[in-house]
């Protein structure tokens, strides 16, 4: 049987968790900073928040970027549910890109051509969700440069990606983009 995930959890892992349950603070105590700061240090960002899943950080991560009623995002078809429903949750109408079916990656030349049209019906994106699906990197520099000339903001899903490289740099450091959200479910 192929299992759903296997993870590899050790006895420091499982003494960290021990630690915390006797200490004072089972929610927001030193731990948090502790955990962002190595997850923003490990992938050279300036800043790092820690909620309680990938889900939620994708719907603030909207909230922050002003996504509203009346609003497009935008997104890739091959994903999981949380990269669309983040702009359903503000009440944004979603719309797909179509992928680039050797990387399954949202594809820049459909995006660039959708972007164009959709120019001409004045209904571009506020927001993009590029998702590196199984940790393979989007092509962010094309992705942020057509961003830069269409006016959109870009959300890096990044929940299949912690540990990954793109040009060489951590993904999270959104050198690229504004925010990049990972996820810590087990599978990933
Ligand atoms: C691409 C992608 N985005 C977001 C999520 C949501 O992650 P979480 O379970 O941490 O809410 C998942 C989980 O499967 C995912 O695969």
């Amino acid at each position: 049987m192929i299992p759903y995930g296997r993870q590899d959890i050790t006895q420091a892992d499982i003494d960290a968790v021990i630690a915390v349950l006797q200490s004072d603070y089972l929610t927001q105590g030193p731990m948090v900073p502790r955990f962002e700061q190595a997850v923003a240090s490990y992938v050279g960002a300036k800043h790092s928040l820690a909620v309680n899943s990938a889900t939620s950080a994708l719907h603030i991560a909207c909230l922050a970027l002003g996504l509203k009623k009346g609003d497009w995002l935008w997104t890739t078809p091959i994903t999981f549910v949380a990269s669309a429903n983040c702009g359903l949750y503000c009440s944004a109408q979603i719309d797909f890109v179509d992928i680039n079916p050797r990387t399954y990656n949202i594809c820049p030349e459909q995006l660039e051509a959708k972007l164009v049209q959709a120019q001409k019906v004045g209904k571009l994106p506020k927001v993009v969700v590029v998702v590196h699906f199984s940790g393979q990197p989007c092509e962010m520099v094309r992705i942020h440069m057509l961003g830069q000339r269409f006016g959109f903001k870009i959300i890096e899903d990044a929940s299949h990606a912690i540990g990954g490289t793109y040009q060489g740099e951590p993904i999270g450091s959104s050198r690229y983009s504004d925010i990049t959200v990972f996820s810590f479910h087990p599978v990933k």
